[in-house]
């Protein structure tokens, strides 16, 4: 059992592999919590103190004790006006016009299995080895019951969390925040780590430490965003990739999401983290519930690459739902970059022939396909085909496609309506506008309500007659602006606070009956790039394409950030042509299909423009990633070096579960001549094994691959043990150029 419950002093102690989570009914009633952490026996009573603080007010009954304040009291889930200064998890107003919530246990449950979220998704557990604690609490003043749900996954480390509002009152309640989770941590130095960005730069890694007051992490834009990934970490300030305490927070949630870290006046910390409470409100009649999006949590005392493990793992298995999450997905070709709108049957074709020839696996036709869209102005929204583009129709062009031994995937925007379409000159009002306002433009398009029933079926079936009339094994589902102007025409405006996340749960709603209707799909992700890529995404499309910029030396960045919280097997990756068309930069095709292969890998480009060496590379590179995909797409990640710290070169590795093979790779951003060779420490091995050296590939060297200089070391087919790997390290020989990279595979003995 993972979940137990001391009646006599009414502790809840929750266990997994590596951790235990303690919480506390007090004799008052409130639910307090006491520890999340490494796994330890026995109780942490002892750990909080009763202690006055001034202008910290104490609970009506401990009034001249002064003993125990709410202010500062570590708790499982904080009411706001109730004694409580710090972040609340909850707040909300009742009919009488009464604010706050002052929370107090009433019962609890333990059940085997895992609950579910209702409208969202959440973790699921095919293996049936979850276990579920449902904690309820009461709003003293307005009759609000509060279940806290907890779910259990013993083997992985972590702990699910989501939060059920029932109205059992008999008065309208209006929700205006309602978190997640709330974690107190009352000791300790902690960092904050979380990933900020903006289109084209999306999911940089920033370690900050935690300043008194409070950092916020989060996005009003309708969706996760580029800007704030709903992701964070808290370590220890002496963590490090190897080794330290770290605690993650991931919201399972594609809209608006708010992440606080407050450090209080005491030195204690609390994070809150949920849907974001600015332009929120939600209608409770009697009678009525609330679910709010779940938190993945978890911790290690093993540094931050394991925490990063716990997170690929648990979203690959228990997140993911997609049957290509676990299935070897398509290599495949995308004409975006190749064509941009300017593109006809043939010249698709002649991309597909090529493409073909070199081993890819899949054509991907993107924008411009469908309606007037020939540029970004006009058109979405007319999911036909551009008949002057494609005379011939989808059905001729994807057959000649199958035909050359190619499946064939397609874009939509499906979110999206241009003012210039059929669609919005038929349903105006589909698009979320505010009456009287001319709304905010972005590329020109509108976003149409989702949160309506009537748009979402309309999307439903139009979607799927599309993939029932053609033979489409992929979409790209795209979604290229922000929410502005947010207001609903049919809700009445009590309402108009739910829009946001009611056009959140239409999304789902819609991606749930797609997904279950076309199983046979494989969805990938996008919003401009990596604008929503978050966990509740992932569990419809188990890859989104990561950015936009495909320069891959800015790749590193942005793939290295996205690592921390994401599987390698969930990060979009092409490589594209040179020079770059984001940044106009030229790096060794080699070294592009290196960054390319720390993703789904595919190309965004047309192979025809190609010389017939490069066309050999690309041929080459394919056959490279069949022979790596497993390890790739299921093994252990190790983030080695990182650029931006040593200004030198990032590395980092691939270890197969069962520890018998590995892969490692370098790509040098600024050589450095007459320095020490690069000692990479590998990791994850057994030191106790041999490993030889099977392949080391070098890409975009200036001196030819075969002529740098060599010490015996470094020289393939030598054999080392695992120990000498680790903890000596792998020497690489000078390698200078345009950045140069390798690749080394090693496999045990
Ligand atoms: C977004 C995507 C791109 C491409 C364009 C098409 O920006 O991220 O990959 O599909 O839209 O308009």
């Amino acid at each position: 059992m993972s979940i137990a419950y001391d009646s006599r002093r009414k502790i809840f102690t929750l266990t997994t592999h590596n951790t235990t989570y303690q919480m506390q009914v007090n004799e008052l009633g409130h639910f307090v919590h006491l520890y999340y952490g490494r796994r330890i026996e026995g109780t942490t009573e002892y750990m909080h103190v009763p202690r006055d603080c001034g202008f910290s007010p104490n609970p009506y009954p401990l009034r001249l004790e002064r003993s125990w304040s709410m202010d500062l009291l570590p708790q499982e889930y904080s009411g706001a006006n109730a004694g409580d200064f710090r972040l609340s998890s909850l707040n909300m107003v009742t009919e009488e016009g009464i604010w706050g919530a002052d929370l107090y246990y009433i019962r609890h449950e333990i059940r085997s299995g895992k609950y579910s979220v209702s409208g969202m998704p959440s973790a699921f557990d095919r293996a049936r080895e979850a276990e579920t604690l449902s904690v309820t609490l009461r709003e003293k003043a307005s009759g609000l019951e509060v279940e806290l749900l907890y779910g259990i996954y013993e083997k992985q480390d972590v702990i699910t969390r989501a939060v059920r509002m029932i109205n059992n009152g008999e008065k309208e309640i209006y929700l205006k925040k309602a978190a997640s989770a709330c974690l107190d941590i009352s000791f300790g130095n902690w960092d904050l780590i979380h990933f900020y960005g903006r289109h084209t730069m999306e999911r940089q890694m920033e370690r900050v430490p935690i300043i008194n007051g409070i950092q916020t992490v989060s996005s009003r834009r309708g969706t996760s965003s580029h800007q704030h990934n709903p992701f964070v970490i808290l370590c220890d300030k002496s963590a490090t990739e190897e080794f330290g305490d770290c605690y993650g927070m991931m919201l399972v949630y594609s809209g608006n999401h708010r992440t606080d870290v407050e450090m209080d006046q005491s030195g204690s910390l609390r994070v809150v983290s949920g849907i974001h409470d600015e332009q929120f409100s939600w209608k409770l009649e009697p009678g009525e519930s609330f679910d709010t999006p779940e938190m993945l949590m978890t911790f290690t005392h093993q540094g931050l690459a394991h925490l990063s493990q716990i997170y690929h793992r648990f979203l690959r298995k228990n997140i993911c739902r997609s049957r290509f999450a676990r299935e070897r997905r398509p290599v495949l070709i995308n004409n975006w970059e190749a064509t941009y709108f300017d593109f006809d049957s043939e010249k698709i074709l002649n991309i597909a022939r090529q493409a073909k020839e070199a081993g890819v696996e899949m054509l991907v036709l993107d924008d411009g396909w469908f309606g007037r869209r020939n540029d970004d102005n006009s058109g979405l929204g007319d999911w036909f085909v551009n008949e002057s583009k494609l005379p011939d129709g989808l059905e001729k062009l994807i057959a000649q496609i199958n035909k050359m031994g190619l499946k064939f995937g397609l874009w939509v925007e499906p979110e999206m309506v241009n003012e210039d379409s059929e669609l919005y000159r038929l349903h105006p009002d589909w698009a979320m506008k505010v009456p009287g306002r001319e709304p905010a433009m972005s590329r020109n398009q509108l976003v149409l309500d989702l949160s309506r029933k009537d748009v979402g079926d309309w999307l439903f079936e139009t979607l799927s007659d599309l993939l029932r009339q053609y033979h489409i094994e992929y979409i790209k589902w795209d979604m290229n602006r922000s929410l502005s102007d947010v207001y609903s025409r049919i809700l009445p405006p009590d309402r108009q606070g739910e829009v946001s996340h009611r056009y959140v749960l239409g999304l789902y709603r819609l991606l749930d009956r797609l997904t279950a209707e076309f199983p046979d799909v494989l969805f990938e992700g996008c919003s401009g790039g990596g604008g929503r890529f978050d966990a509740a995404m992932l569990a419809y499309s188990p890859q989104i394409w990561c950015s936009d910029n495909t320069d891959a030396i800015e790749r590193l960045s942005i793939q290295y950030g996205t690592s921390f919280g994401y599987p390698i097997s969930s990060m979009g990756s092409h490589v594209s042509a040179c020079p770059n068309h984001q940044t106009g930069r030229d790096v060794p095709l080699g070294t592009r299909g290196v960054v390319a292969m720390a993703g789904t890998f595919g190309y965004e480009m047309d192979l025809n423009r190609l010389t017939e060496d490069e066309k050999r590379q690309v041929r080459e590179q394919i056959e490279r990633f069949h022979e790596y995909y497993n390890l790739i797409q299921d093994g252990d990640y190790y983030r080695l070096e990182c650029e931006e710290k040593n200004h030198y070169f990032t590395a980092w590795q691939f270890v197969s579960p069962d520890r018998s093979e590995t892969l490692v790779s370098v790509v040098i951003t600024r050589p450095r001549i007459n320095r020490n060779s690069i000692c990479l420490r590998l990791r994850g091995l057994d030191p106790e094994a041999g490993y030889v050296v099977e392949r080391q590939e070098f890409f975009g060297c200036h001196v030819q691959a075969d002529r740098i200089p060599m010490g015996d070391f470094q020289k393939t087919k030598q054999s080392y043990s695992g120990a000498v790997l680790m903890y000596g390290g792998y020497v690489l020989p000078q390698m200078s150029g345009n950045y140069p990279s390798v690749q080394i595979y090693l496999r045990k003995r």
